[in-house]
């Protein structure tokens, strides 16, 4: 049977150290909720010393979430453990942290004490936590960069005096994860009372490795992981929760451990924990990232719409996002086109397919991504298109505070391409006069609309006009990222439309 993992989260503590991600008590309870549906086995809510609110805010969490365990951050001293343990003890399941230095630099940088006495004030402190709480976990803060044997003797005295969790932090980012992984095994060999605790590891992510020294260590006898939602924490951050637990699952085959994460609830938690914490997930986040299921390359999007497994290790569905991503460019082929269109309910027959193809081929040459709402405003134009007396072929525009507008506009009419240039009290007025011009007829203006489909800078405007020609009104649409070229496609729609009635009558 696959060995369990305990997944602890520090979100609300390490991740709460990020500068600015303070949350008020309502939203750590908001948070904490949704980690306790995630289903981790353990919440680091807070670091109740470090200020009445926080205190506060982790008896709250204390009180709400009953199924993980709740613990709280302390230093080595009675006083913090005294406010931690006023803050948990009514949890269902309480547990004191307690957190001290480790390594010969804070040893003597930091705390100014020498090695013996560092390991009396961790036992000193377990054992005043051990008679308030059952449940103690001791970190080694800054393991990685401490004297092994100082380490060892520390980790045993700490268990003697009752120590039910063990925490090896890398603090600073400094592990490497063949080391980290050797370290762990050979704390295990070394201090034969670790069979009967939990063996914790806690990497930051400075070097970019927190995620990989974890999985190192885990491979190596580690049974405990700490980690934040989205990585965040203090500097670099934390190992990602979600990185974590999604290697542990897709990759079962390398490590054989398990989780009671409940994987599908991982996007929504992503999710939350940014907006409440207001720290943006970086687009390419393995996972949680905008693009973490976005398939964009022709070739990939032809793969996927075959067999997902061509370009797919996990899906989206096991996160709780409801489908991969078509993003839609220059590069996307027919068949990636066609999938979307099925998607968005269009029956299209294979004629308007190629009019549409190559209408989006324009317009994603210059809009870097093509969404839902630019594909059913080029579709939709498409459908609603007369037959073509003239056609748009060109647009040439200028314009400026102190300069005259200017417009060249080139419209092809069956085989020939016609041109002219006109002067308007405006781009779009001097538009709208050469096509009046070319065709040889001349429209009143009843309406005129642009209107951004999309946010963004590279946003396709679609413009509309009402027209009147003859004593009767048309109307016209057409769709551009160059809001004058959509104004010129739309007054030439409508025109179109005129002459398709006139042939009709
Ligand atoms: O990074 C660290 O060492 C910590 C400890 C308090 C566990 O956050
Ligand atoms: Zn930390």
């Amino acid at each position: 049977m696959a060995r369990k993992i305990l997944i602890f989260d520090t979100t609300l503590r390490d991740g709460e150290q990020v500068p600015g991600a303070k949350l008020n008590t309502e939203q750590k309870l908001t948070v904490a909720r949704q980690l306790e549906k995630l289903g981790v086995d353990v919440i680091e809510a807070g670091f109740p010393i470090s200020s009445p609110g926080d205190a506060e805010a982790v008896r709250q969490v204390a009180l709400a979430v009953r199924n993980p365990i709740i613990t709280g951050l302390a230093r080595a001293v009675k006083n913090d453990i005294d406010v931690l343990w006023h803050s948990i003890c009514e949890a269902a399941s309480p547990r004191i942290h307690i957190f001290l230095g480790a390594s010969d630099i804070h040893l003597a940088k930091k705390l100014r004490t020498d090695r013996q006495k560092n390991i009396e004030m961790a036992v000193d402190a377990v054992r005043y936590a051990k008679k308030l709480c059952p449940n103690v976990e001791y970190s080694t803060e800054d393991a990685s960069r401490s004297d092994f044997d100082h380490l060892c003797r520390t980790i045993e005295a700490v268990i003697e005096a009752g120590a039910t969790v063990i925490n090896v932090p890398d603090t600073v980012g400094y592990a490497v994860p063949e080391q980290f992984g050797a370290l762990i095994r050979r704390i295990r060999e070394s201090v034969p009372s670790t069979d009967r605790i939990i063996l914790s590891v806690h990497c930051h992510n400075d070097l970019g490795l927190a995620t990989s020294n974890s999985l190192a260590a885990v491979a190596n006898g580690a049974n405990q992981v700490e980690c934040t939602v989205n990585g965040i924490g203090e500097r670099a951050g934390n190992a990602a929760l979600e990185e974590i637990v999604m290697t542990i699952k897709t990759r079962h085959d390398a490590f054989d451990v398990e989780c009671g994460v409940v994987t599908t609830e991982i996007a929504a938690t992503s999710h939350l924990v940014s907006r409440m914490m207001n720290i943006p997930v970086q687009p390419n986040k393995a996972i949680v990232g905008q693009n973490a299921f976005a398939h964009s390359s022709g070739v990939h999007q032809d793969g996927i719409l075959k067999d997902r497994s061509t370009y797919e290790i996990m899906s989206p569905e096991t996160i709780g996002l409801k489908e991969h991503m078509l993003i839609l460019t220059a590069r996307s082929g027919r068949a990636a086109l066609r999938h979307k269109l099925k998607d968005m309910d269009y029956e299209i027959s294979d004629r308007m397919f190629e009019k549409i193809y190559k209408r989006f081929l324009k317009v994603a040459d210059r809009k870097k991504e093509i969404g839902e709402k630019d594909l059913r405003s080029i579709v939709e134009i498409e459908l609603s298109k007369v037959p073509e007396t003239y056609a748009f072929v060109s647009l040439q525009v200028m314009s400026g505070d102190k300069a005259l507008p200017l417009a060249c506009v080139t419209l092809k009419k069956g085989d020939e391409e016609l041109r002219d240039a006109s002067i308007g009290n405006g781009p779009v007025n001097a538009i709208f006069n050469c096509i009046d011009r070319i065709s040889g007829h001349s429209a009143m203006l009843a309406d005129y609309k642009v209107e951004a489909l999309t946010t963004g800078k590279d946003a396709l405007g679609e413009a509309s006009v009402q027209v009147r020609i003859d004593d009767h009104t048309y109307s016209g649409r057409g769709a551009s990222s160059d809001v004058l070229e959509a104004s010129a496609r739309a007054y030439i729609n409508a025109f179109n439309r005129y002459f398709a009635a006139a042939r009709d009558d």
